[in-house]
């Protein structure tokens, strides 16, 4: 018989008012002056111990969770193809990630009930009293550990049950399938991304429109201190690739006073009058820079804090961006409307995709 650490005493299985089934010593014991039964009432067998019909069922039930959630996970793979989002259209979008989320929902739940009803309902259920012992236990306790992993084993059935054991199996395995078939639609399917970054909808000639109304915007209607969030005019008119397109080609639009501008050298006709317009996408990982202090002239990405001053040539001040906003190089038309030079001259978005 095992013996305790610290007392040398023989250990014992602590005492339970139901004799069966039988329970594991293992780390379960207690020592000879174990303190008073503060007065937990009595065990009681569970209906499955007593019933094994009922254990049959609650068996089934567990397996057929776990083939539950495998039906989940592949649910959502067939959800992600059954309603693609790279129709563009809102409606579907939401469809996919309800669908898709259902199935990874049902699959995780199913998942996490089935474990507990295992646990509950399935596997051998006893009371036991846990002496706490010294790190580092003599042969014996690691004996006696090895013993009840062991009965662990045999009392869960981990091996035995084989149908539950396998089905546990397959749906951990298939669990993560769903989330690969996500991230996929991340990444660009079949293009490269500098190359896909490096040209927008902007072109010579094209309007400057307000977002989201498409309007076209005048450079008398602009005054010193405000800012607009920018598209190409024409974009809502498109029928495919709208989000695609804006997600690159979006813009802001700063007015300041011309001689708080410091423009490079290159740059000095790219601006009108003290209008500058630069990329909205953060160029550290593609978020909107969507705030603008007016005092200080500096644009904030509220993602990771990155900060751009608009007085020179957005170049980064704080933050993780690797490099300025691209400039959209503009000037006006003849009914006064703002208009593009040209598209950008560099790769909007993030620069990871620049270095090699
Ligand atoms: S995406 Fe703008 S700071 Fe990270």
């Amino acid at each position: 018989m095992a013996q305790d650490d610290t007392s040398g005493a023989d250990l014992v299985a602590a005492d339970s008012s139901h004799a069966a089934p039988a329970a594991s010593p293992g780390t379960a014991v207690i020592a000879a002056d174990a303190f008073e039964n503060p007065g937990f009432p009595p065990h009681r067998p569970r209906v499955t111990d007593e019933n094994p019909e009922r254990q049959k069922r609650a068996q089934r039930t567990v397996y057929t969770l776990f083939y539950l959630s495998i039906l989940g996970s592949i649910w959502s793979i067939a959800a992600y193809m059954l309603f693609p989002i790279e129709s563009n259209d809102v409606g579907m979008v939401r469809l996919n990630n309800m669908f898709f989320g259902l199935g990874a929902a049902l699959a995780l739940l199913a998942i996490g009930f089935g474990v507990v009803h295992w646990g509950k309902a399935v596997m051998t259920d006893v009371e036991l009293v846990d002496e706490r012992h010294p790190i580092g236990g003599s042969p014996e306790t690691q004996a006696a550990a090895v013993q009840v992993f062991q009965d662990s084993d045999r009392e869960s059935g981990f091996t035995r049950r084989t149908a539950i054991r396998n089905s546990l199996i397959g749906a951990l395995l298939v669990f993560p399938i769903p989330a690969l078939v996500l991230f996929r639609g991340f990444a660009p399917q079949d293009q490269l991304p500098v190359p896909l970054l490096s040209h927008t909808m902007w072109k010579k000639g094209t309007r400057l429109a307000l977002d989201p109304s498409g309007v076209p915007i005048r450079a008398a209607d602009v005054t010193i201190g405000s800012a607009f969030h920018v598209i190409p005019e024409g974009l809502q008119d498109l029928e495919h690739g709208k989000l695609e397109e804006k997600a690159k080609a979006a813009v802001l639009l700063m007015r300041l006073n011309p001689d708080e501008l410091n423009e490079r050298e290159d740059r000095k006709d790219w601006s009108y009058d003290g209008i500058v317009a630069y990329s909205k996408i953060c160029t550290h990982v593609g978020c909107p820079v969507a705030l603008y202090e007016q005092h200080t002239h500096h644009l904030l990405c509220p993602c990771h804090q990155s900060q751009f001053d608009v007085a020179n040539h957005c170049e980064v001040i704080f933050g993780p961006a690797a490099r300025a906003l691209p400039q959209l190089p503009i000037a006006i038309d003849d009914e006064g409307y703002l208009v593009a030079q040209s598209d950008f001259t560099e790769p909007v978005g993030p620069s990871f995709w620049e270095r090699h």
